[in-house]
């Protein structure tokens, strides 16, 4: 089976499961909020029709004046992606050629693009049930890399590694060259401390964000990287002119000034994790710890997934398999964390599952 490389669009899962799409299907392979955008986006609308007959602002200034403003930082500190996926792919050109280090599991675009650009790749992984960095032999793989990947909140895992840890690693490399990319992308579901602003005290940290997960506006794809002066000018020659489009810019300027929407979503998102694991729990799954918006899961009578995988696919449940992630591989499915009512479709087609 050849499985797509990432979540959402199920109809792609669907052929390469060649499971018959019911008509209705439910997708918790989507890390993005399920409570959809907030609603001034709409309210917004008119204004988009006015701004798309003209080209973009290339640097997206005021957009990233009002992103570095939230931060606290300048704007000579942000550079504007279409989605935090177009960064990536800039680091990885910027590395072309030379050793990336990618902390595992991790989301798959790392490896893809350093992969693109004729990076060889290396995998430190990290124990699943002792979720720690493994601070020495990512120091000792860092001496000769151009970039070292960790994601944090983690994408797969949900798990968070805790600030100091990483502060401690940025202290170890600070005379090696490499950069160190910290990816946040669902940093809004977890709420935890930030290490964007030890981008003060590291000029080799890039703190990675994404705003299409909490905003729900994966559609319009709007990211950005918080670094030192020097790693912005190293990834600027990448960036194509005009790379973040009219609509977007004006979104990300809003976002930016909209937390309270990120911590109502919050609140009830923990509480439905929360519950969540607890009932997969009791009805003999096991389940890793999350502090975001998804979390892993594994029938342990399977070593690998896939049949739980199909048997849901045929409910009109889509999870995310885990088949291209490191260190998983097909051994635990995703689930994001969605309504009450979808939750509960989930629980009870597992239940269904386990007394077959
Ligand atoms: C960990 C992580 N980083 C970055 C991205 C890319 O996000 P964006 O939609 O902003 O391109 C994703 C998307 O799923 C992700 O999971």
């Amino acid at each position: 089976m050849n499985f797509p490389s990432h979540g959402a669009n199920p109809s792609h899962l669907y052929k390469a499961s060649g499971v018959v799409k019911p008509s209705s299907v439910i997708d918790f392979s989507v890390n993005t909020n399920p409570d959809g955008p907030p609603g001034w986006l709409k309210d917004m609308w008119p204004s988009f029709f006015k701004t798309v007959g003209d080209y973009p602002d290339p640097s997206g200034q005021t957009a990233a004046e009002a992103i570095a403003g939230r931060l606290a930082l300048l704007f000579e500190n942000i550079l504007l992606g279409n989605g935090a996926a177009e960064i990536i792919h800039f680091i990885a050109r910027y590395a072309s050629g030379q050793k990336a280090v990618i902390v595992t599991p991790a989301f798959s675009e790392y490896e893809e693009a350093c992969r693109a650009y004729g990076c060889p790749v290396e995998y430190v992984p990290v124990d699943l049930q002792n979720w720690t960095l493994p601070i020495n032999a990512l120091v000792e793989r860092a001496k000769e890399a151009a970039v070292l990947f960790i994601c944090t909140p983690n994408n797969p895992t949900g798990q968070v590694f805790q600030k100091k840890e990483l502060i401690t690693l940025l202290e170890k490399t600070s005379s090696f060259g490499a950069i160190i990319v910290v990816d946040e992308a669902f940093y809004d579901f977890a709420g935890d401390e930030s290490i964007t602003s030890e981008i003060k005290s590291f000029a080799h940290l890039a703190v990675l964000h994404s705003m299409t997960k909490m905003y729900a506006v994966a559609g319009l794809r709007i990211g950005y990287v918080a670094a030192s002066k020097e790693i912005i000018t190293k990834l600027k020659p990448y960036r194509p002119h005009w790379n973040v489009n009219a609509i977007a810019l004006q979104v990300a300027q809003k976002i930016a000034s909209d937390t309270e929407y990120a911590v109502r979503t919050r609140k009830w998102i923990d509480k439905e994790r929360e519950r969540m694991i607890r009932e997969l729990m009791v009805i003999g799954f096991v389940v890793l710890p999350s502090a975001v918006n998804f979390y892993l899961l594994k029938d342990p009578a399977l070593d690998n997934q896939k049949p739980l995988l199909q048997f849901l696919l045929k409910q009109g449940i889509v999870l995310r398999h885990t088949e291209n992630f490191p260190g998983l591989d097909g051994q635990w499915l995703r689930a994001a964390v969605k309504k009450e009512q979808d939750n509960n479709q989930l629980l009870s087609a597992l239940k269904e599952w386990k007394s077959r």
